[in-house]
């Protein structure tokens, strides 16, 4: 075992007690009250980079949320790997779902539950560990390295497009190294070589001038509410097909290479079935479980409100309707094309007796890896030595827009190399990751430096 190896293994519990000061800090980035959170943890993991000896440090302002950078590179005949991850967080909200604070963190059958704990401090903080095991061990680093952690991902990295475009020559390097997304399942480790898109709108019916007695006016006036459903039942048809026109045009289609390798996955449906909570599965027709959440486009509604939702029953006729819609994207294409082509379908399907307006939130491209990208076999085969089993290779349903810049931008592909498991409840109640896989995540990460570093 290298000497990077041992190290993570005798500082396990010590790598424990840091994630758990990072988990401490309610980095929440859509949450404007919680700026200083924001600046604590990216400070936090500035200094974390600060006592490591590296050849530049420093927190990057923007006009949101920090950016930290760290970069090392004293190799001239050895790649470099841009590490990419995110210490912002979602929201923890409902916090009276969680059984333990959320962000308290606590150790349960080996898990640590708390926000962040899986999206994405605990997954990306395992690559700081892994540096840490060259630079702490007086070794030098056998790959050259930089690192960019930002606190927007959440929000949809609005500030960190414009810094790839700014700094395209700092950033350059030969790959990108991600830990965002999951494993196939427990003991399964797998590398995702493809992520959905997004386009995010949000969409209003306004009837008449204000809420009316729907007994004095209703039948007579249009009820927006009504008519709202009425519109969103048009989207698709009963084959789970959507319907804005265009919207498959230039969708790239799965070729059988694509159908057999996601077939071949050990994807047991019973168990998901069971998972959830659900009798039956539902979707796109002609397209499988795993197709469906991870190679095919979708349209669904968030969230719907208006009119009367307190207690009891209030007789009223809602003078407006609300409701945000989101669609997931795949190669080809284009979220402001989709986000578009939503905007004149939703728009031609109202009525004359209501006024719709809908507006675009942030969206983002889908991405593939190439499965011949070099890269991808020291990532599989470090996965291999740890986990003592082969990577799977699969594409996730799940959007990181960024690294389709990184593409664009950078020309780099992106390794997606998941320590998180879909049973994680990222975004939800309850957010846990095992400390198996964050210890084994820190062991992989830093042997997929020396394999590549070989390579
Ligand atoms: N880490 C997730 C994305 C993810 C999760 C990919 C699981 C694959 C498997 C990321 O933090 C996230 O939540 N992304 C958002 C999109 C973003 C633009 C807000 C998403 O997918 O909804
Ligand atoms: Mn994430
Ligand atoms: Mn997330």
């Amino acid at each position: 075992m290298s000497a990077s190896q041992e190290y993570i293994d005798n500082n396990k519990d010590q790598f424990i007690e840091e994630l758990f000061d990072l988990l401490r800090i309610p980095s929440v980035s859509t949450d404007s009250s919680k700026k200083d959170a924001i600046h604590e943890a990216a400070n936090f993991l500035l200094k974390q980079f600060q006592s490591m000896n590296l050849d530049t440090v420093k927190l990057y302002e923007t006009p949101g949320n920090p950016i930290v950078y760290a970069e090392h590179t004293p190799h001239k005949d050895k790649p470099t790997v841009l590490v990419y991850g995110h210490y912002d967080v979602q929201p923890s909200d409902p916090d009276e779902l969680w059984t333990s604070p959320p962000f308290e963190p606590v150790i349960k059958d080996g898990n640590v539950y708390a926000r962040g704990a899986s999206d994405d401090k605990g997954q990306s903080y395992t690559h700081v560990k892994a540096l840490e095991s060259f630079k702490k061990t007086g070794q030098e680093i056998p790959v050259n390295i930089k690192f960019i952690l930002e606190g927007e991902e959440e929000i949809g990295s609005p500030n960190l497009v414009p810094f790839l475009e700014e700094h395209k020559d700092m950033l350059s390097c030969d790959m990108v190294l991600v830990s965002d997304t999951s494993m196939f399942g427990k003991d399964m480790p797998s590398i995702t070589y493809g992520l959905r898109g997004l386009a995010y709108m949000e969409v209003e019916v306004v009837g008449p001038n204000r809420d009316l007695h729907s007994g004095v006016y209703g039948g007579a006036v249009e009820n927006p509410l009504n008519v709202l459903c009425e519109m969103i039942a048009k989207l698709k048809d009963e084959d789970g097909v959507i319907q804005v026109p265009g919207f498959y045009d230039k969708v790239i289609p799965l070729t059988k290479a694509d159908r057999e390798a996601s077939a071949a996955l050990p994807f047991d449906e019973e168990a998901y079935k069971a998972s959830l909570g659900i009798e039956a599965v539902h979707g796109e027709k002609g397209y499988t479980t795993l197709e469906r959440a991870s190679a095919r486009p979708t349209l669904d509604v968030n969230g719907i409100w208006g009119g009367y939702t307190g207690e009891g029953a209030k007789t009223v006729l809602p003078s407006k309707a609300n409701a945000k819609i989101s669609m997931r994207l795949v190669p080809g294409q284009h979220p402001k094309e989709i986000a578009q082509l939503f905007k004149e379908y939703f728009e031609s399907l109202a009525p004359d007796t209501v006024k719709v307006k809908v507006t675009e939130h942030h969206g983002g491209h889908p991405s593939v890896t190439d499965l011949s990208f070099y890269g991808l076999k020291a990532a599989a085969q470090a996965f291999e030595e740890v986990y003592e089993v082969e990577p799977l290779f699969a594409r996730e349903g799940g959007s990181i827009p960024i690294v389709a810049d990184f593409k664009r931008v950078l020309g780099a592909e992106s390794i997606l190399m998941g320590f998180g498991l879909t049973s994680d409840a990222i975004h939800s109640p309850n957010e846990k990751f095992s400390l198996k896989d964050f210890h084994r995540g820190i062991k992989t990460s830093a042997r997929f430096m020396e394999l590549l570093a070989e390579s």
